[in-house]
């Protein structure tokens, strides 16, 4: 077992808002043996979901945050960013500066999260993406000013086992990294859709395209970060000449990719710094 893994053992971890990316994590977390079952509870906001995800995950579900966050040691926010102010409220009075809150919300400052709290509790706050749930998660934390590093050890123990995890001081910097990472899966699955539909075009089966060209960005994510080179040189390697790789650029190229791409994290950057407001 990881060190890390080990460091939580023995901790008792609630989640508020088991939903998409809440029961993400807390599969994730059984599912690596990271938190014992029995010290991991969540809550969602309707009777049903509650049913549905102790049933689903057999970890233990309660109706009322504020008795959930008495005695965990981490309480994990992963309600959407318009509840966070509410939840904030009901367990605000349960909580002490021993207890430390990780947040997920989209553009919710830590300075947001610590004031509606009213007390000195360490937060950290974490983009991480869906893609944990295949443990190839990508994951940013940035402390919030009472955040120790002890804390951020805890956090990062957290989302180790799920995928790849970064540490960044300056906060500002999430709006980015909410725009690339967190939404960015999105972005891949339209790619690998729209490639397949490419192979579709020129006769192959939908499923044999569909599994061509997302193993094919598998691939190429993995040679950029195995090989540690530049992805251009990577691309130049492909691309013999006068082969049928430059035709394909050109057509990609003509098409406004690059542009298309970095106007994608531009806007969605945007969006997050006006939610953020
Ligand atoms: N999805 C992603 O890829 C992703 C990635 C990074 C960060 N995030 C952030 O994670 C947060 C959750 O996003 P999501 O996509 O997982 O949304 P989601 O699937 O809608 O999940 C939200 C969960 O919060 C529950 N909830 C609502 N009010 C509650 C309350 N008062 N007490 C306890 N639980 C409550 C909902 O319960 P019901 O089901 O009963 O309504 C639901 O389980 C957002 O702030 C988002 O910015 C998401």
């Amino acid at each position: 077992m990881l060190k890390e893994t080990k460091m939580l053992r023995d901790k008792k971890v609630a989640v508020i808002g088991v939903g998409k990316i809440g029961g993400t994590l807390v599969s994730g977390l059984l599912r690596n043996n990271v938190v014992r079952k029995e010290n991991l509870a969540g809550s969602t906001a309707h009777a049903e979901s509650n049913d549905e995800v102790a049933k689903r995950l057999g970890v233990k579900m309660l109706r009322d945050n504020a008795t959930l966050v008495k005695g965990r040691d981490i309480i994990i926010l992963a309600v959407k960013p318009q509840t966070i102010q509410k939840v904030l409220g009901e367990i605000k009075g349960s909580l002490n500066e021993d207890q430390l809150v990780i947040t997920l919300a989209a553009a919710r400052t830590t300075q947001f999260i610590e004031e509606n709290l009213g007390k000195k509790i360490p937060v950290v706050r974490a983009m991480p993406n869906t893609p944990c749930l295949v443990n190839a998660g990508m994951t940013v934390l940035c402390p919030g000013k009472f955040a120790k590093p002890k804390h951020v050890e805890m956090s990062r123990s957290i989302f180790e086992p799920v995928g790849l995890v970064d540490v960044i001081d300056n906060e500002e910097l999430m709006d980015g990294v909410t725009a690339l990472s967190g939404s960015g899966p999105a972005y891949a699955y339209i790619i690998i859709e729209a490639l397949a539909e490419g192979g579709v075009k020129v006769g192959l089966p939908r499923s044999l395209a569909t599994k061509l060209a997302a193993q094919t960005l598998l691939g190429a994510a993995k040679m950029v970060m195995e090989t540690g080179e530049h992805p251009a040189k990577l691309k130049d390697e492909v691309t013999t000449p006068a082969g049928t790789t430059i035709d394909g650029i050109m057509a990609l190229e003509d098409g406004g990719i690059r542009v298309t791409l970095i106007k994608t994290v531009d806007r969605a950057t945007e969006k997050s710094k006006e939610l953020s407001k």
